[in-house]
């Protein structure tokens, strides 16, 4: 990378942020394309995001993903939100244009797109069961019902944070159920899904553990974990075992990665050489 007076900035915002792969695979991609752009990780509290975004306003930056806790809090700080971004509830992409700040969410499409390449299958007809109400729980659950899906159910521990999900999706096509983010009640509805998705943080330390048994997965069904590292949750070591089929969220991390690339550079995003960059600052050269 040659940084001169022409380099153009993006980058991600978010805390904490040291452990993003976001600026490997995305440098990979501008220099594939051979753009004179470079990806940068910035720590940003929380408290500063509305000085933050200003700053790439003022910087002329073309723009910025947001990582947690500022995909929530964006939606208040951007002059216009993309409608896609509104639904979902969050932003993950910003983009500088003719001195504004236009928020976009990218997440949604990444995990249609990951589950697409994975399974081979698409959300339309589906029936779907979403562990976890936050920020990625709620992208995934209205992406399903944009793209057709016949039921969602949500899973959550804290029952409340379900409601905003539900008042979303009521009305659309798709029906919707709110259960408990227990055994029995998971055991009650896996039975009538095609695609179970974790969506909760439960799976980041190696230790962490849902609680469900066994019983819970069969063959028959997806089971996709947002969670891409470690590579192998206790949630996927459970579902292989049992004959499921298995992902983690390495597929999601790349296409909504893709997304924001194509916003901001009106590129086709270099596919293959952002898979290769992000497997080998996630697991290491050897995957
Ligand atoms: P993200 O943006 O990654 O979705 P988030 O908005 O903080 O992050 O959401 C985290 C999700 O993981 C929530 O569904 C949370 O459940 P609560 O709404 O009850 O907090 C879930 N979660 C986190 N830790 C959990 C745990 N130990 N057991 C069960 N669910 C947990």
């Amino acid at each position: 990378m040659k940084i001169d007076g022409s380099t153009q900035i993006v980058g991600v915002f978010g805390s904490p942020i040291a452990h993003t792969a976001s600026p490997a695979m995305h440098n990979a991609a501008l220099a594939a394309v051979k753009l004179n752009w470079c990806y940068l990780a910035f720590h940003v509290e929380p408290q500063n995001l509305r000085s933050a975004l200003t700053g790439i306003r003022d910087l002329n930056c073309r723009g910025v993903n947001l990582t947690v806790p500022h995909k929530i809090l964006a939606l208040d700080i951007v002059d216009e939100v993309d409608a896609d971004a509104r639904k979902l509830g969050a932003v993950n992409t910003v983009v500088v244009k003719e001195g504004k700040l236009i928020g976009f969410n990218t997440d949604g499409y990444g995990f249609a797109r990951g589950i697409k390449e994975d399974f081979d299958m698409t959300l339309k007809g589906k029936r779907v069961l979403i562990l976890g109400a936050g920020g990625a729980g709620r992208a995934i659950a209205i992406q399903c019902t944009l793209d057709g899906a016949t039921k969602v159910i949500v899973a959550n521990r804290t029952p409340a944070k379900i409601a905003p999900i539900a008042n979303e999706i009521a009305g659309t096509p798709t029906k919707f159920e709110a259960i408990g983010l227990d055994a029995e009640s998971i055991q009650r509805v896996v039975t009538e899904v095609d695609l179970l998705v974790n969506a909760t943080s439960v799976g980041l330390q190696p230790a962490d553990s849902l609680g469900l048994p066994a019983g819970v997965f069969s063959p028959g069904l997806a089971v996709y974990d947002t969670i891409y590292r470690p590579a192998e949750t206790q949630l996927l070591r459970q579902a292989t075992d049992a004959g499921a089929k298995v992902s983690n969220g390495l597929s999601m991390l790349l296409h909504q990665g893709a997304k924001a690339f194509e916003i901001w550079t009106g590129r086709k995003a270099p596919l293959a050489v952002m898979r290769r960059a992000l497997r080998t600052a996630v697991y290491g050269a050897q995957l």
